[in-house]
């Protein structure tokens, strides 16, 4: 059997110029953790061009969906972006990565650090009830340039509250905090220096980070992630990956050059 599958394109979503998601059939075989990454792509000049990128639907849902930057030169997302209903798109049926709550040791609150389309992968595990289980409180930041940016608010904030399967531990459990650097809104900064101004956490009635209590998952540009990566480990907590749960995990968006 294939390790890739051909599925269809169901629908996209075009946010502004330069993000847009997508969503597709999915192969019933194709099996994934929530926060997992999977490759896909086009067969382009007879020749598949494959990407890395995080599953956006959680694992019982029955589509895919996935969020895209637009590179205008962009290799596969200068093709991919003009996706309509009803195209073909390559999706492997392997599925991996480490923004996984397994990773994670048992804690109190579970900090879902994602800038631009680093949103993704979280979009998976704020679906999954598991992750109300283990974690009291769900706190998921996404960190953006512009407000138009600000991709799925409305879904986490009018949708999924009411989701038959999974809208009241969300109800309960999820606090969505959005902030943007480059224009006006009611949340403003890097998600970093929220976090060291505390802002953060008297805005949402939170304690102050602590490796005792708080676990974290991170995904961004490689420089979010490092620079995040560095406040943690400055604070104490340790860094967990397959086999090695820890107190934080991270992966870098999977942004196209
Ligand atoms: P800023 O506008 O101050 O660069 P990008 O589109 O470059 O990936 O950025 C997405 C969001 O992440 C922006 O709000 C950006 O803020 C912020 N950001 C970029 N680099 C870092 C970093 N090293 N630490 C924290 N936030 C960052």
């Amino acid at each position: 059997m294939s390790n890739f599958s051909q599925e269809s394109v169901l629908s996209v979503h075009h946010w502004t110029d330069t993000l847009f998601s997508f969503t597709t059939t999915r192969n019933p075989s194709f099996r994934f953790r929530n926060g997992e990454f999977t490759m896909i792509g086009l067969k382009l000049d007879q020749k598949p061009l494959l990407r890395a990128y995080s599953v956006a639907s959680a694992n019982y849902e029955d589509r895919l969906e996935f969020f895209s930057i637009k590179v205008p030169d962009g290799p596969l997302t200068s093709h991919l972006q003009h996706l309509k209903q009803g195209d073909e798109i390559i999706v492997s049926r392997k599925a991996t990565g480490t923004l996984v709550i397994d990773n994670l040791e048992d804690g109190r609150n579970l900090y879902l650090v994602g800038t631009g389309t680093g949103l993704a992968p979280f979009l998976s595990v704020i679906k999954d009830p598991e992750t109300y289980e283990r974690f009291e409180r769900v706190i998921l930041l996404h960190g953006c340039r512009r407000v138009a940016e600000l991709a799925y608010g409305e879904m986490i904030t009018e949708k999924l509250p009411k989701d038959e399967f999974i809208g009241e531990l969300v109800r309960n459990q999820l606090i969505y905090y959005p902030t943007v650097t480059r224009d006006p809104f009611r949340n403003r900064g890097r998600i970093t220096d929220l976090m060291t101004s505390g802002k953060l956490f008297s805005d949402n009635d939170l304690a102050p980070l602590s490796p005792e209590h708080d676990r974290a998952m991170i995904c961004g540009s490689p420089a979010l992630v490092h620079d995040t990566r560095a406040l943690l480990l400055d604070k104490g907590f340790l860094e967990g990956n397959h086999g090695q749960p820890g107190q934080f995990v991270v992966e870098k968006a999977f942004a196209e050059r």
